[in-house]
């Protein structure tokens, strides 16, 4: 005699096409964005806590994004390798038009100016505090000071050629302020991808190791916001909307999932999460030693992103991702 139940979730599970028929989310190429950590000399140089991902070359970094278009990936952001002989106190070299990341935009959107190129906002890559603000004597990270550098550090981005500049550094203002100063510029077509909800986390650790830009003093939990806490995201959510942000970020992903849900519910504007490296390298590590499969453990982990509610993902895993999207299911 068959139980008689008012319902049976398993009908909706009982073949791969009714699965895929009543799937609530999915995952595409299209929403995946590659990260790309650039150097100055030609050739690769592996990250020793991010296996598989490399410091790039210039003719590194073109084959990397001819593959990456191939495999269905629009966007990429950039994020320069400073030799430390050119970090400085005042962190100068954010400027610089013909720097590593001028340059690197130039010559990629020559080569295809439908690309998608997002930027980094913040000087810790350039700052020998290694900091993403100006820092006083006394150790402070100066707000309103670093705010008008960021602005010149996104001007000269978007003179180069940026489409979307993503401002990293959590300082109080500097949305509505890079807002003006590239519309003061003509640069009204010119994305703001704000990172709205940044935690400081331990997840940023590989990064760090990426591009030598570890705090050299302190940590970052002035600016930063404390993982301990949601309903704060929503005011930075707010005053980011009302400063002009395109699209709003949640990040790290994978700890923060409530978070990326609150602020799904609560704008309008598109959602981005960034899995970031300590992401990475726990789900690489693991499968590296036999503990997961790596292509379920990675889309399992993306889809739950997206699910939470984020309509694109920043992620090292980006590339293998999208193969293993396009491939005939396992
Ligand atoms: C800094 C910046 C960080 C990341 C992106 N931009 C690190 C930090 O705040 O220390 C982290 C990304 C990652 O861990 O993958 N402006």
């Amino acid at each position: 005699m068959p139980l008689d139940l008012p319902s049976r979730p398993r009908r909706n599970r009982k073949s791969a096409a009714v699965r895929a028929f009543v799937r609530e989310a999915d995952l595409a190429p299209s929403r995946l964005v590659l990260p790309l950590f650039i150097r100055e000399e030609e050739g690769t140089q592996a990250i020793a806590t991010m296996p598989g991902v490399s410091r790039l070359g210039p003719d590194a970094v073109e084959a990397e994004v001819e593959g990456a278009l191939a495999e269905g990936i629009t966007t990429v952001i950039l994020f320069p390798l400073v030799p430390e002989a050119r970090k400085t106190k005042r962190a100068e070299e954010a400027l610089d038009p013909d720097g590593l990341v001028p340059r690197t935009i130039r010559r990629l959107k020559g080569r295809w100016p439908d690309l998608v190129i997002c930027t980094d906002v913040a000087l810790d890559p350039y700052s020998s505090d290694g900091h993403d603000g100006l820092v006083d004597a006394d150790g402070r990270i100066l707000n309103d000071e670093t705010v008008e550098v960021l602005c010149d550090q996104a001007l000269m981005q978007a003179e180069a050629g940026a489409d979307i500049v993503a401002p990293s550094d959590m300082m109080d203002g500097r949305i509505g302020a890079i807002r003006d100063a590239l519309d003061a510029a003509g640069h009204t077509g010119v994305s703001i991808l704000a990172y709205t909800a940044k935690y400081a986390s331990a997840f940023y650790g590989p990064f760090r190791d990426a591009l030598d830009s570890a705090p050299r003093a302190g940590d970052k939990k002035t600016y930063q916001m404390d993982p301990a806490n949601a309903r704060e995201a929503l005011r930075e959510l707010g005053l980011d909307e009302a400063e002009g942000a395109d699209l709003v970020m949640v990040k790290p992903a994978g700890p923060y999932l409530d978070v990326i849900r609150l602020v799904r519910e609560a704008t309008a504007l598109p959602v981005a999460a960034y899995q970031v490296s300590g992401e990475y390298a726990m789900l690489r590590f693991a499968a590296q030693h036999g503990a997961l499969d790596e292509r379920r453990a990675v889309l399992e982990a993306l889809l739950g992103i997206r699910r939470a509610g984020a309509d694109m993902i920043l992620t090292y895993y980006a590339r293998a991702a999208a193969r293993w999207l396009t491939e005939r299911p396992a």
